[in-house]
């Protein structure tokens, strides 16, 4: 099946059967995300994936109830970085540098320019730029499980500040920004499954400009 035909297969699941995705599916979903773009590189977010089924329930009972949040397989959560630190900037450039083994001027100059915008901006505005970049790992986790033939459910409908607490983010300097249940659907249980999926035109969404 081709990328497109499964990105049709694919749909927001609205009742999962609580089957165990295999391990190695679950590698491949997650390393989609990790090599998704961000800005700067920086990356700034972490995954936390939850198979603890009472830590599940707890999280279901603060997501609108929402079913598959606890009969998911692994629920990936995508927690950003609550601000932009000096430490955590210096910590991607100082990664690239170390991984390419050299240093060079231009990178440093915009390590250098990072450095004197971002730790002084709110940390509300960083947080949401840090989440902007956590969205793109997001649609990049979709797109691979849709090609895995595993089920997903982008959330938003949770309570952010009742996540955080529960895993303890706050702690860590993080926030959660979305949820994303992966799993297996239970189609006999789901009402969405058998209906068409709807987008609006081509013509509507893309302008060619020659
Ligand atoms: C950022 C985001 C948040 C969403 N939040 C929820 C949610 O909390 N619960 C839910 O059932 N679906 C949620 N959805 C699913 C959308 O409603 C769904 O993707 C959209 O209607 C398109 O349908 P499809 O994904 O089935 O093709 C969310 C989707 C996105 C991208």
């Amino acid at each position: 099946m081709e990328l497109l035909d499964k990105l049709q297969w694919r749909y927001a699941t609205k009742a999962m059967n609580g089957e165990t995705v295999p391990q190695e599916k679950i590698d491949r979903i997650l390393e989609a995300a990790r090599l998704a773009p961000t800005s700067s590189g920086l990356q700034p977010f972490e995954i936390m994936v939850v198979t603890n089924q009472k830590l599940k329930d707890k999280i279901k009972d603060v997501a609108w109830n929402q079913s598959v949040v606890s009969d998911c397989s692994h629920l990936l959560v995508f927690a950003a970085w609550d601000t932009y630190t000096e430490d955590r900037i210096n910590y991607m450039f100082d990664l690239t540098n170390e991984i390419r083994g050299f240093k060079n001027e231009g990178w440093e100059n915009y390590r250098k320019q990072l450095l004197s915008t971002y730790p002084f901006k709110e940390e509300e505005v960083n947080f949401e730029h840090a989440a902007r970049q956590a969205y793109i790992a997001f649609g990049m986790a979709i797109a691979a499980a849709a090609f895995e033939k595993v089920d997903t459910t982008p959330m938003e409908g949770f309570d952010t500040a009742a996540v955080d607490q529960i895993l303890g983010l706050r702690e860590k300097g993080l926030r959660s920004a979305i949820l994303l249940p992966v799993g297996m659907r239970a189609p006999e249980e789901d009402w969405l499954e058998s209906l068409t999926k709807v987008r609006k035109s081509t013509e509507k969404m893309v302008t060619v400009l020659d």
